[in-house]
């Protein structure tokens, strides 16, 4: 890893520590409509969960989806760089028969994730969190050296080519043929490049964390470099029937355009 990249790291790692507890409570048991609605659906389909299987939660946060594959009957040890956000795991306590472990790893030390048991996963998980990192290559190096034949790597991360570093939004209101029609567009003006920008994940979060934006052959090119192989794929937006027409500049109000995109990974051969 570069020198700013280990730098950009551990003030991310600081920045995850501020505002671990307004995030845990932002998502509470069950997270936000995006996490309801788009990443969970999305991930629990591709990764098609089996009660016994052993799953490594890279990025947990507060542990919404370790306890969600808990229940499922998984065996789940959850991992994050910040020891706040683990702590509010911890506080949300158990959701299986068997415990989930929480340990503290830096998703950027291939070494240090490799070290939790080569050939041992069935599966590995990481959810809105790739998009936090500096670099991702570690990760999927480690997950291809973690996984058991036929393993898969589970994903879910903002949609690059949609919602990447500030997005847009607008909304314009037409007279058209007497009625009062609104269009919502989202303008980009960047994809191939764009520097880490600081961004707010969450309205009134007490400290804006860096987004690494990462085109798509960039972030899924890591993975092929890495030996893994995609085989599925969820572009996932919101419900057309939903649409809250008092909130015309959310993505609520998009139902044409996926904010999330979610993927599948398989050890190649
Ligand atoms: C937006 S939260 C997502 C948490 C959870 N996976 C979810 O879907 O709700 C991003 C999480 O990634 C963690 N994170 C960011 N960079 C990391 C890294 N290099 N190593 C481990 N965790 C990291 C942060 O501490 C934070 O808990």
């Amino acid at each position: 890893m570069t020198q700013d990249s280990r730098k950009l790291n551990e003030e991310g790692r600081r920045m995850w520590d501020t505002k671990a507890a307004f995030w845990d409570e932002l998502m509470g048991e069950e997270g936000n409509r995006f996490h309801r609605e788009l990443i969970g659906p999305a991930v629990e389909a591709l990764l098609n969960l089996k009660a016994g299987e052993l799953v490594l939660d890279v990025a947990c946060g507060s542990g919404m989806l370790a306890r969600r594959m808990a229940a499922l009957g998984a065996e789940v040890i959850a991992v994050d760089f910040s020891a706040g956000m683990l702590k509010q795991a911890q506080e949300r306590g158990q959701s299986g028969e068997t415990p989930i472990r929480y340990q503290q790893a830096d998703a950027t030390d291939e070494e240090a994730l490799a070290a939790f048991g080569e050939g041992m996963f069935d599966a590995v998980t990481c959810t809105m969190a790739l998009m936090d990192m500096p670099e991702i290559g570690p990760l999927y190096r480690a997950a291809r050296r973690l996984l058991k034949p036929g393993g898969r790597l589970v994903f879910a991360t903002m949609h690059p080519a949609f919602n990447s570093n500030n997005p847009v939004f607008t909304a314009e209101q037409a007279d058209v043929d007497g009625e009062l029609v609104l269009t919502n567009a989202l303008k980009i003006s960047h994809y191939m490049e764009m520097p880490p920008v600081k961004g707010v994940g969450a309205k009134n979060e007490p400290s804006p964390h860096y987004y690494y934006h990462r085109p798509l052959h960039e972030l899924l090119g890591e993975a092929f470099a890495a030996g893994l192989v995609l085989d599925g794929l969820i572009e996932a937006a919101f419900d057309p029937e939903k649409v809250d027409p008092n909130r015309p500049l959310s993505w609520y109000s998009f139902p044409q355009i996926p904010p999330v995109m979610a993927g599948r990974f398989r050890v190649g051969g």
